[in-house]
């Protein structure tokens, strides 16, 4: 897959003008959203949920909602964020007994099957499930938090799937910025998140086209 799109969280955002910071973030260049949601209990921290999805569909009706469900139970809430208009929804296999039978759920509700791995969860969990998945998410921070440090040692993971998945969509998420985006797209990753290195930026425009041109070689 070309490399690389990138898909800004807006977690560390204002969120009290969630929509003007969406479009902001789309009008200076990102590729897709990335929308983290936490339910206080997969992770030590709570953000939003379907309800938001929902508000802002009908307002940036282009926009390609990556939805990283940080969430205990991610079967609950399939429905209801296909409903909300997400495009794509991402579980941790960490979070569930049945990938294959969320997998399907998801595909079936309409949108893409993202699976995701935290920093300890060795990569051949996901083996046996990789042709279930439309995206892989490899985690380079512990998640619930914005603003922490890249975590490189998961590199290996990406050049892992990579080398063996030439085709697979491959995303990185946590502590991505100007400094080290090129590691991640040597490594294979096609789908870059950044949350404070864009949303903390002066200049957002900067930072995105900066991150693009970085990696379009
Ligand atoms: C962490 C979230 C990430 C995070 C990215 O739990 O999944 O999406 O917001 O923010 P930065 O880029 O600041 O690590
Ligand atoms: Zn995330």
């Amino acid at each position: 897959p070309p490399c690389c799109k990138i898909g800004p969280s807006i977690l560390n955002a204002d969120l009290s003008q969630i929509l003007s910071e969406c479009n902001k973030l789309l009008s200076n260049g990102a590729d897709y959203l990335h929308l983290d949601v936490m339910d206080g209990n997969f992770v030590p921290n709570l953000t939003f949920g379907h309800p938001i999805v929902k508000c802002l569909r009908p307002k940036i009706p282009q926009a390609f909602f990556d939805m990283h469900m940080m969430v205990a139970n991610p079967e609950q809430w399939v429905e209801p964020m296909a409903d909300a208009g997400a495009n794509q929804y991402t579980f941790h296999i960490e979070a569930t007994r049945d990938v294959p039978g969320l997998c399907r759920k998801i595909k079936e509700a309409g949108m893409k099957a993202g699976i995701g791995l935290k920093p300890g969860t060795p990569i051949e969990e996901l083996l046996p499930h990789i042709d279930e998945a439309d995206m892989i998410l490899i985690m380079t921070v512990e998640p619930g938090f914005g603003g922490q440090s890249f975590m490189s040692h998961m590199l290996p993971k990406v050049e892992y799937l990579r080398k063996n998945y030439p085709e697979l969509d491959i995303e990185v998420d946590g502590g991505v910025g100007l400094g080290n985006i090129q590691s991640c797209a040597d490594a294979g990753a096609n789908m870059i998140v950044a949350g404070t290195a864009i949303i903390g930026a002066e200049d957002q425009r900067y930072v995105i086209s900066t991150m693009k041109e970085t990696v379009f070689n």
